[in-house]
């Protein structure tokens, strides 16, 4: 017989779901929600304590700018009529989502911590990942919908500031996290069967 805190977190794991931003309501998520969500959500394994997780949680006005420079980044220099319209998609899609928590992941290179053990460098990273995760289900716990998305809108010249990144020569995105409210149904997601991708002795 499994724990009822087992059964309840089991049914959040298992119900998360990627959801759409273009079918989010337009309904606003209070920020001081989300500022909760995130402060349980840094509570992950982290080895050597380095605490990498960076949140940038943005207003309406900052997820437009936003969404404009990730159409800019698809429609590259304008001539492909096809990246054009998508770039013009996306613009919409992202500029018109009712909130966006961009989570980057800072790690100096350069410290005498990393030159001694680079391993950091994907430690921090998997750190982050689990931040990120308990997001997802904290917003699932929550009734909101999220997607991770890692549209490479970073790769305009204007992101970082866009965002006010703190350390740009530090920092790398690891998600960016749309969420909102959503009453899209959807069902569980079927997984290949366990026995193909576990080895055990028992
Ligand atoms: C690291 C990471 C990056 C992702 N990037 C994108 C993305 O750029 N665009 C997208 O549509 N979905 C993205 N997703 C969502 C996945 O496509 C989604 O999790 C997958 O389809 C499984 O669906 P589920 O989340 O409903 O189980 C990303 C997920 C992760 C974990």
């Amino acid at each position: 017989m499994k724990a009822e805190k087992t059964k309840v977190l089991s049914e959040i794991i298992k119900n998360r779901r990627t959801r759409k931003p273009s079918k989010f309501l337009p309904k606003p998520v209070p920020s001081s929600l989300i500022k909760e969500l995130i402060d349980s959500a840094r509570h992950a394994p982290n080895h050597h304590r380095t605490e990498p997780a960076r949140f940038y949680l943005l207003n309406s006005s900052k997820i437009q700018e936003v969404g404009n420079l990730f159409g800019e980044v698809l429609a590259g220099d304008g001539s492909n009529p096809t990246l054009l319209q998508k770039g013009q998609r996306k613009k919409k899609e992202w500029g018109e989502a009712p909130g966006l928590l961009i989570v980057t992941c800072h790690t100096d290179r350069e410290s005498a911590l990393v030159q001694n053990r680079p391993a950091i460098i994907d430690e921090d990273y998997a750190t982050t990942s689990c931040i990120c995760q308990n997001l997802c289900l904290l917003f699932e716990a929550e009734g909101l919908a999220c997607k991770w998305s890692t549209g490479a809108v970073w790769e305009h010249p204007q992101f970082s500031k866009t965002i006010q990144m703190k350390d740009p020569n530090c920092e790398r995105v690891v998600a960016l996290l749309f969420y909102g409210y959503s009453d899209q149904p959807l069902g569980q997601r079927s997984l290949s069967p366990l026995a193909d991708h576990l080895i055990s002795n028992y």
